[in-house]
């Protein structure tokens, strides 16, 4: 008789990504799974039929669901979810509050970049530039991202990881947002590879 252990280490785990804008963060995260042992991204969910991300995502392979805001807030969205059978979804530049149905479903597992040191420049409202202009009106000497668990609420959920880059008195909004997405671009990826090789359900 011969005993099998099965590891069930090397299932990949599928990646959902929900993006509104011209989606870098979601660009690297693609590329950067296309290799990677823990996951896959099998689809991105996008609210603005503009987005840049739209192409990005087709030229790449993975599909993209567009929706409106009435399948937002409806199952229809949870039933889109199911069929891509999804383990993670991973918020990279998406500006609507999840709906309570997705985060119970996905308890623990979405997670979201936001361009400044939570909680400090965080709420609703509080998205891409305005952040950086906050930022520059206050004089901040140091900014940088946070990467978090999400919740029913704006940016409130656990922190999971954060990393700082300075501000320099010459700097504008846009000098601060080009130092802050090269941070988002360095660390968005492997934060949540670590979590998919931490995650063992
Ligand atoms: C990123 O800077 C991300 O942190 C921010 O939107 C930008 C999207 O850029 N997200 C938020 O402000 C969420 N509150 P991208 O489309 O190039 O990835």
């Amino acid at each position: 008789m011969s005993i099998q252990i099965v590891l069930n280490r090397n299932v990949l785990k599928r990646l959902g990504i929900f993006a509104s804008g011209s989606g870098s963060n979601a660009v690297k995260i693609i590329e950067y799974f296309a290799d990677s042992h823990e996951g896959r991204v099998v689809v991105v969910f996008c609210n603005n039929p503009k987005a840049g991300i739209i192409e990005k995502a087709a030229e790449r392979n993975i599909p993209v669901e567009i929706f409106d805001r009435e399948t937002f807030k409806t199952d229809a969205i949870i039933d889109k979810i199911n069929s891509y059978e999804l383990d993670w979804i991973v918020l990279a530049g998406f500006l609507w509050l999840m709906p309570k149905v997705i985060i119970e479903k996905f308890a623990n597992r979405i997670v979201n970049i936001h361009p400044a040191l939570l909680p400090d420049y965080g709420g609703k409202g509080m998205y891409g530039m305005n952040v950086h202009e906050a930022v520059w009106r206050d004089k901040l000497t140091e900014t940088g991202i946070t990467i978090h668990y999400v919740n029913d609420h704006y940016d409130s959920g656990d922190i999971i990881f954060q990393a700082s880059c300075p501000v320099f008195p010459e700097d504008n909004p846009q000098e601060i947002q080009a130092r802050v997405l090269q941070l988002e671009h360095k660390y968005f990826a492997t934060i949540v590879e670590a979590l998919l090789r931490l995650d063992q359900n």
